[in-house]
């Protein structure tokens, strides 16, 4: 305020520009971004926060900004930060804040894509599971309880942001509404219009707000809005001119933006494993900068769907996402740089300044060697850990979401009706196993039924023995018209033809023991459940192992066949080896310990093979051959 009085009484002739109000605009006449009164373009990579551990978010920025770029773009998940209604998270790795002041202390712009759905194939695109608390809501649409779902999120989120926008100071330059809206077919306008209205209410009207479609007349039709400055996404393979050209439709002025330039892109399990070449990746971003338009490279650094963060896509059939989010992006998921990185900054320094000095070197990779596991018991035996509460006694199946556990797995737990000495077919007539389940009959691992593949089992066994279905959500369908995807038996099961009934229904909650310290925490829960031979269905292994240096490293669980793991209580992922292409799971050094030893806990679903044993290996390998059903 005394900048600005100086100034008058100077007449501005002697003002500094420090002293001017900062402000970022759009210049509709020189089709142009304007930063402090100057015309602006940005070269962005997008980064996800939710994505890699805290303790490296400034490792991976400062190598974004020695790469080149003037920004950084990110996407802000809700159900990361709501896990129950009104519930709250921003600590620790949820801790947007402190990665925004990390951005802005890097010297680095920001552009927000608060969503309310970002997709970004994370679990449901970011929307809460427990919307679906209400069966029939339509998602993304003027649906009055899914709207006052999303004021609420926004009366929380967006008034952090506000002091951090460019024109009141800050580093974010501007916001995204919504995320490729024209590809999802509600085309609900109305939706649009009130997602605008509560970005003003709490931004004001300065904020550069924008949208982002794909690079086709319908996706830009309903994905566009009036007063919202239109972008588009498209990768090398396509032709910029013509993606332009076709904005130039929507936004017939303003600055031209690719909003996701990809350069890589992600793996299905079952999938070969994706790859882009740096040469293609580089010209088209030279492409891109020759027409002097302002691009984000879509991921610049992809990271890792800990814990049970993957989403899911639908083509014809469900198609989960695998836990390592590497996107053969220009930094891997351990926050290396990469050729791709090296080419891209090639380009970017032939129309920006580069900073100078040497690149921040890769970090060291640890191979720590063999981890000699042990068996800890059957899930089944630890109901009283996992499920203290009281299980759901039900007449027929309910779903994840009626009984409020929204991730992980559930137990569903009958009797065999009858004696079935002779082979007996047990069957999802209507494919309602979302997503995989895991059957024993008395403790006996009897087969997998799963989701769009196995439909029916052979079953053996006799009249009022438990028939177990363990059932896992393998990540909630994040694009396209099936995003309310309900977890759990969705449908009934038959034995025979004839209905299963009178289910008792176990949620479980498995991380929270672990993460306090259970199994290595009281020895003698180890082996206490009735001993079963046989090292198949779904069973706990721990194990542990020491070291002097901590780094980042690789588990590799070699002829294991599918499961989740944690070390030292951190959920590192779901492993899946036998379905590929993902064959290691990224274990950042910032879980481990050297002063302790560090704890490893397995639960494989399907069976373990002899000697128990996994290895920690200093490199990624994310392209293992790949077996779909
Ligand atoms: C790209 O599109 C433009 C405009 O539609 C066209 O003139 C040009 O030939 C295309 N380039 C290629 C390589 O197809
Ligand atoms: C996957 O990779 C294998 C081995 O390189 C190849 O034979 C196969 O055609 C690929 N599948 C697809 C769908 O591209
Ligand atoms: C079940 O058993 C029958 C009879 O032996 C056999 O024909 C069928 O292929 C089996 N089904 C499965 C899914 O294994
Ligand atoms: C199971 O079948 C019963 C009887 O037809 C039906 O009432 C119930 O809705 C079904 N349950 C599910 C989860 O489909
Ligand atoms: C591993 O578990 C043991 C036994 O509960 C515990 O004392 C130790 O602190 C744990 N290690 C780490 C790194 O958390
Ligand atoms: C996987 O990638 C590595 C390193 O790029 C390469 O050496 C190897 O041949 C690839 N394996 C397969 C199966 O494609």
């Amino acid at each position: 305020m005394g900048g600005r009085l100086l100034c008058l009484l100077l007449m501005g002739t002697l003002c500094p520009r420090a002293w001017a109000d900062p402000s970022f605009a759009i210049d509709y006449d020189r089709n142009c971004f304007k930063k402090d009164g100057t015309c602006f373009r940005y070269i962005s990579g997008s980064v996800h926060y939710f994505r890699i551990p805290a303790a490296y978010w400034r490792d991976r920025l400062l190598k974004m900004y020695m790469t080149g770029l003037n920004a950084i773009q990110v996407y802000v998940p809700w159900n990361y930060h709501e896990p129950q209604p009104g519930l709250y998270a921003f600590q620790g790795d949820r801790d947007l804040e402190r990665f925004l002041d990390l951005t802005s202390e890097l010297g680095l712009l920001v552009i927000i894509r608060p969503g309310p759905y970002i997709c970004s194939e994370w679990d449901m695109g970011g929307l809460p599971a427990w919307l679906l608390n209400k069966k029939d809501i339509a998602l993304r649409s003027s649906d009055p309880d899914y709207l006052n779902a999303v004021d609420s999120w926004m009366s929380v989120l967006l008034p952090k942001l506000r002091p951090r926008l460019y024109n009141n100071g800050g580093n974010i330059i501007s916001v995204q509404v919504e995320n490729e809206y024209g590809s999802f077919p509600a085309c609900d306008y109305d939706y649009m219009r009130h997602l605008h209205k509560i970005f003003r209410l709490y931004l004001g009207d300065e904020v550069v707000l924008f949208t982002t479609d794909g690079n086709t007349h319908n996706e830009l039709k309903c994905g566009t809005l009036q007063g919202i400055h239109a972008t588009v996404d498209f990768g090398p393979a396509d032709n910029a001119t013509k993606s332009f050209e076709l904005l130039r439709r929507f936004q017939p002025t303003g600055p031209l933006v690719n909003s996701e330039y990809y350069t890589g892109w992600l793996d299905y399990w079952g999938q070969n494993h994706s790859s882009s070449s740096a040469q293609l990746v580089s010209r088209g971003l030279q492409d891109i900068l020759e027409m002097g338009a302002s691009v984000n490279m879509y991921m610049f650094e992809g990271g890792t769907n800990f814990g049970y963060w993957n989403g899911a896509d639908f083509k014809k059939k469900y198609l989960p996402i695998t836990t390592s989010y590497d996107y053969d992006a220009p930094l891997t998921e351990a926050g290396d740089p990469t050729e791709k990185l090296l080419a891209i900054r090639a380009v970017i320094s032939k129309f920006l300044s580069v900073p100078l000095g040497p690149f921040p070197p890769p970090s060291p990779k640890y191979d720590y060697g063999v981890v000699k596991l042990q068996k800890v018991g059957n899930l089944a035996d630890f109901l009283d850990i996992f499920s203290p509460g009281c299980p759901t006694v039900t007449q027929y199946p309910i779903t994840f979401e009626d009984a409020k556990q929204y991730f992980g797995f559930m137990l569903y737990r009958t009797r065999l009706p009858w004696d079935t000495p002779d082979i007996t077919s047990l069957t999802d007539p209507f494919n309602g196993v979302h997503d995989r389940a895991y059957v024993t009959i008395d403790g006996s691992f009897a087969g997998v039924l799963e989701r769009d593949h196995i439909r029916t089992i052979n079953v053996t066994g006799s009249a009022g023995e438990w028939l177990d279905v363990l059932v896992e959500n393998m990540g909630r369908i994040n694009f396209g018209s099936y995003l309310s995807d309900f977890k759990g038996l969705v449908s009934n099961l038959t034995l025979a033809g004839d209905l299963l009934k009178d289910w008792v229904v176990y949620p479980l909650n498995i991380d929270g023991p672990v993460a306090e310290g259970w199994p290595h925490g009281g020895e003698n829960n180890i082996l206490r459940g009735p001993k079963i031979e046989s090292n198949t269905g779904p069973t706990f292994y721990m194990g542990t192992f020491q070291t002097a240096a901590r780094g980042d490293t690789f588990l590799k669980l070699t002829n294991w066949r599918k499961g989740q793991v944690w070390i030292n209580g951190f959920n590192v992922g779901r492993y899946w080896p036998a379905r590929g292409p993902q064959v290691t799971l990224y274990v950042p050094g910032s879980i481990l310990s050297t002063k302790d030893y560090n704890n490893v806990t397995v639960l494989e679903l399907e069976s373990a093979p002899s000697g128990f044993r996994a290895f920690l290996i200093d490199r990624p390998i994310l392209n293992g051959t790949s077996q779909a059903v």
